[in-house]
């Protein structure tokens, strides 16, 4: 072995040496503790005291009919309504049932239509502005059961809208509340 590579060699032990060394020293001078619990607090929230109610309670569209916009609430049903439901005196059913005179008409009372088991145990009772309002914001809340397959309306003033609309489907409108 040459003198040079002598050097490095014992270079290479004595740090070794050296570095094994201070660990021993260093780990006999200072005993690390372990902590019995984390010194950094991670709060987590308290779970909600009161849980809100699932279906808030809907705001009467009642009131807000007389200022509402029919036309508006017109194209608001060709873009929500329109692609089951016909609108026109003695129109044709679609997915869903005509919606011509809807408006204080029975629940489940177009002859014909294949309505679900929900709403024709509501056959007799008529559709009001506030059961059309509840029914248009969430249906399967409303009547759970419905075979109409919508998800729901939540905008108010959409529904008020559309309400006025649908008011306007008939010889003879009902009256605002
Ligand atoms: C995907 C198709 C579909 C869409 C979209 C739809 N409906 Fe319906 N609708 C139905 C079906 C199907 C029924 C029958 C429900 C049942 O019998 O449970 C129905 C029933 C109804 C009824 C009750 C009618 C009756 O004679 O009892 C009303 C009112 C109504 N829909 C209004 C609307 C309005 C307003 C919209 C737009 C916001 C709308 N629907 C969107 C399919 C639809």
């Amino acid at each position: 072995m040459s003198l040079e590579a002598n050097k490095v060699f014992a270079a290479v032990l004595t740090a070794g040496v050296v570095f094994m060394v201070s660990g021993v020293i260093g780990g006999a001078i200072v005993s690390p503790r372990r902590l019995e619990t984390s010194a950094i607090q991670v709060a987590t929230p308290e779970p909600a005291a009161a849980a809100a109610p699932a279906t808030p309670a809907l705001e009467p569209i009642g009131p807000l009919l007389a200022a509402a916009n029919a036309d508006t609430g017109r194209q608001v049903a060709q873009r929500a309504c329109a692609s089951c439901h016909n609108f026109v005196q003695g129109g044709p059913n679609g997915v869903g049932p005509n919606l011509w005179n809807i408006v204080n008409r029975d629940h489940a009372a177009v002859e014909g239509f294949n309505y679900s088991a929900a709403n024709r145990a509501l056959a007799g009772k008529p559709w009001d502005y506030e059961s059309l309002n509840a029914f248009i914001a969430r249906p399967s809340a409303a009547m759970p059961g419905t075979r109409m397959a919508y998800a729901g309306m939540s905008s108010t003033s959409q529904r008020a809208d559309l309400i006025a609309f649908l008011r306007t489907l008939s010889s003879e409108p009902a009256p605002l509340p």
